[in-house]
């Protein structure tokens, strides 16, 4: 692209705090999510025009939803979506709105799923609010004009969250308050930088692409929402196993209407602790056949090797939800 072409920045809408509203402007938790759409939402950032200059605005409602309530086929559509708005060569990147409660899952799966060729070229910035439109002090506005200055940035890439003026990584941040604006957290690694008066003060390299090799097999079982079933167990005090047991029966059981269970990632105390009798169900279930990947509960530090790792591999450092995410593609391509 030469110099004198127009570039494009396109932003993508998926609901959440940031498009919400409550009849209260005090009200800073009892509103409904998703409810302005992301062109109302743009137009609400007196800034924007001038941050953006001769950079034009493509928007474009995905979806409009609380990301409690997220599923598999939302997520292919942002997926394609991104693709279509990344493959064009005069857009130079995407910011993506969505709610905070599941922003880091969405941010992981684009990263492992977007072609690094794309995304080693441009950004993929989302960002979100911790009070909804309506507010008496609403935080949107600025993190979408925070997550547009990144976005803008020439050189940036790979995929990030922006909120309250710090920019994560897809592979390491989470959400990590309930209430506060600053709800984000790239634990022991940091953040890669702040947003400071528009300017972009850089601690570290953009994140890499996720590169896993997304073929065929991939595109073809998330174009039919065939996504392996992982769920997620937890350790805790008096942990009995019961549950694994419980989703072994009714694997056993076969029936038709249930996705079948492939993996389970245990949310470990500690170390990726695990409680005896939790353990022997986990066992059973990788005899039966499913994948047993130990994550931890900790926010921060990882997993290491102990004694029993060979039994259960190691999330590598990712977080219960983003191991998941990671089992059921590596299911998915296997
Ligand atoms: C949501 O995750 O959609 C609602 C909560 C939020 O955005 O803070």
């Amino acid at each position: 692209m030469n110099s004198s072409t127009p570039t494009k920045l396109a932003v993508l809408g998926t609901g959440g705090t940031i498009a919400g509203a409550a009849v209260d402007p005090m009200d800073n938790v009892g509103y409904a999510a998703a409810q302005v759409g992301v062109a109302q939402l743009l137009g609400s950032v007196p800034a924007l025009p001038r941050l953006l200059g001769a950079c034009e605005l493509v928007t474009e409602q995905v979806a409009q939803i609380d990301s409690k309530d997220m599923t598999w086929a939302v997520l292919y559509t942002l997926w394609q979506r991104v693709t279509h708005h990344l493959s064009q060569s005069d857009v130079m990147g995407v910011v993506i709105t969505h709610g905070t409660d599941t922003l880091a899952e969405t941010a992981y799966f684009l990263h492992c799923v977007l072609s690094p060729e794309l995304l080693s070229a441009k950004p993929v910035v989302l960002t979100c609010a911790m009070r909804p439109a309506s507010a008496l002090a609403p935080d949107g506005p600025q993190n979408v004009l925070d997550a547009v200055a990144v976005a803008l940035t020439p050189s940036a890439n790979g995929v990030m969250a922006v909120c309250a003026g710090t920019v994560h990584g897809a592979e390491h941040v989470q959400k990590v308050d309930t209430y506060r604006r600053d709800a984000f957290d790239s634990g022991d690694y940091g953040p890669l930088a702040y947003v400071e008066e528009g300017a972009l003060r850089q601690l570290k390299n953009w994140p890499a692409p996720g590169a896993k090799p997304i073929g065929e097999a991939v595109h073809r079982q998330a174009q039919s929402n065939d996504w392996p079933r992982v769920e997620i167990v937890m350790n805790h005090v008096g942990a009995s196993g019961a549950m694994v047991d419980a989703l072994l029966a009714q694997r056993a059981a076969g029936a038709l209407d249930v996705p079948v269970l492939r993996g389970l990632v245990v949310a470990g105390t500690g170390n990726g602790t695990i409680h005896a009798d939790l353990h022997a169900a986990l066992r059973r279930a990788q005899s039966a056949g499913v994948q047993v990947v130990r994550a931890s509960c900790c926010q921060r530090g990882r997993v290491l090797p102990s004694g029993d790792v060979d039994l259960f591999p190691d999330s590598q450092g990712l977080s219960a939800v983003k191991a998941r995410i990671d089992l059921v593609l590596s299911l998915m391509m296997a």
